[in-house]
């Protein structure tokens, strides 16, 4: 149904647009009495055989929201309705900031896909936190950057402060270093910078009641030498695991034509036409690391065979942003059940 009859109509308006009103839709939806009840009969798969270890945490399944869906912590709640095993909130910063001018993310549907420069905007951690202190029973993966005026010779403070406030109200953290869209952002994922990030978070983690895990968010467009450099990042540091990937600057095979690409401009690039790259980089971490890490593989999942694909290649869960856009949330049943389908018989 989504497919057939809402997709049309959502995809003639500007997705920045779109993406806000149909938050404030979903929002109204849950407000009548029945109607999370039902979305959640429609969509959750409540089966054991779902469920995954990972981390320390139980998760009901192994699907999550990919990051900067709910960036604000304002929709997770209904979101895990349609399914979801886990919400990825954020990017968060310290201070709130409005991102890059408008417009900023576009739709290439000839390739399923979705070019952006939001440019982290988001209300700042304290709001953030607000709407988690709601939180009951949601899997939470916090986020976290740093903001844009912060010159990366002192963004430390930035994940420090984030870490801090955020670390009762989430389950796991994600330190984004991969971002394509904050000028620079993308070079603090430089071994002294993450090293030192790694032992000073870690040192807040031992004075808290609860160790929470951390994990590095990267980018789909790092060469071997530098994907070695984040496995050993990784085994020598309290960096728990890793997620693979964010958007991708390149626009390699792409149908749509090169002026159409062009007249877009900067940005990065996620749903199908990551797919590949991400997939690599998920391989090569957990085959070159003995899978002695976690890994969260996300990029260009668009159908219960590329979730597999991604399992199969060493995820150990995975996350959807575009491809939830483009198929809707039929696509969790679809993924869900392709797991049960395939988890070996006895
Ligand atoms: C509009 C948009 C905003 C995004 N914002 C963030 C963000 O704030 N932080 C982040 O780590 N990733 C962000 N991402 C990247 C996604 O979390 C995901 O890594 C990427 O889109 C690849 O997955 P996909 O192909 O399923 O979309 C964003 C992606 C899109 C399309």
């Amino acid at each position: 149904m989504y497919k057939l009859l809402l997709r049309p109509v959502l995809f003639c308006f500007d997705p920045e647009r779109v993406h806000n009103i149909t938050f404030k839709l979903i929002k109204f939806l849950h407000f009548i009495p029945g109607i999370g009840l039902l979305i959640k009969s429609i969509y959750l798969n409540k089966n054991k055989a779902l469920e995954k270890n990972i981390l320390g945490i139980n998760f009901p399944n192994p699907i999550g929201l990919a990051a900067g869906f709910d960036k604000n912590a304002k929709l997770y709640k209904e979101l895990s309705n349609f399914g979801f095993g886990f919400i990825e909130i954020g990017t968060v910063t310290p201070n709130a900031q409005p991102g890059n001018a408008k417009k900023r993310v576009f739709r290439i549907t000839q390739d399923s896909g979705i070019i952006n420069r939001m440019g982290i905007n988001n209300e700042g951690a304290l709001s953030t936190i607000e709407r988690l202190k709601k939180n009951k029973s949601v899997i939470i993966g916090g986020n976290i950057g740093k903001n844009t005026t912060t010159p990366n010779e002192i963004a430390l403070k930035d994940y420090i402060y984030n870490f801090n406030e955020l670390h009762p109200y989430v389950n796991y953290f994600v330190i984004n270093v991969s971002c394509p869209n904050v000028k620079e952002f993308t070079q603090l994922q430089d071994k002294k910078f993450l090293l030192e990030l790694a032992t000073k978070l870690e040192k807040i983690n031992a004075s808290k009641k609860k160790r929470k895990p951390i994990l590095l968010k990267i980018s789909p467009d790092l060469n071997n030498n530098q994907l070695d450099e984040i496995i050993e990042i990784v085994s020598i540091s309290a960096f728990d695991g890793v997620v693979a990937t964010n958007t991708t600057t390149l626009r390699n095979n792409l149908k749509t034509t090169s002026s159409k690409i062009n007249a877009i401009g900067n940005g990065g690039l996620s749903g199908k036409p990551l797919k590949q790259s991400s997939t690599y980089v998920i391989r090569y971490l957990s085959e070159k690391s003995n899978q002695s890490f976690p890994i969260i593989g996300v990029g260009g999942i668009h159908s219960a065979e590329d979730a597999i694909e991604k399992l199969n290649a060493g995820a150990d869960l995975i996350q959807l942003y575009t491809g939830f856009i483009y198929e809707g949330p039929i696509l969790l049943q679809k993924i869900n059940k392709l797991i049960i389908e395939n988890l070996p018989k006895n």
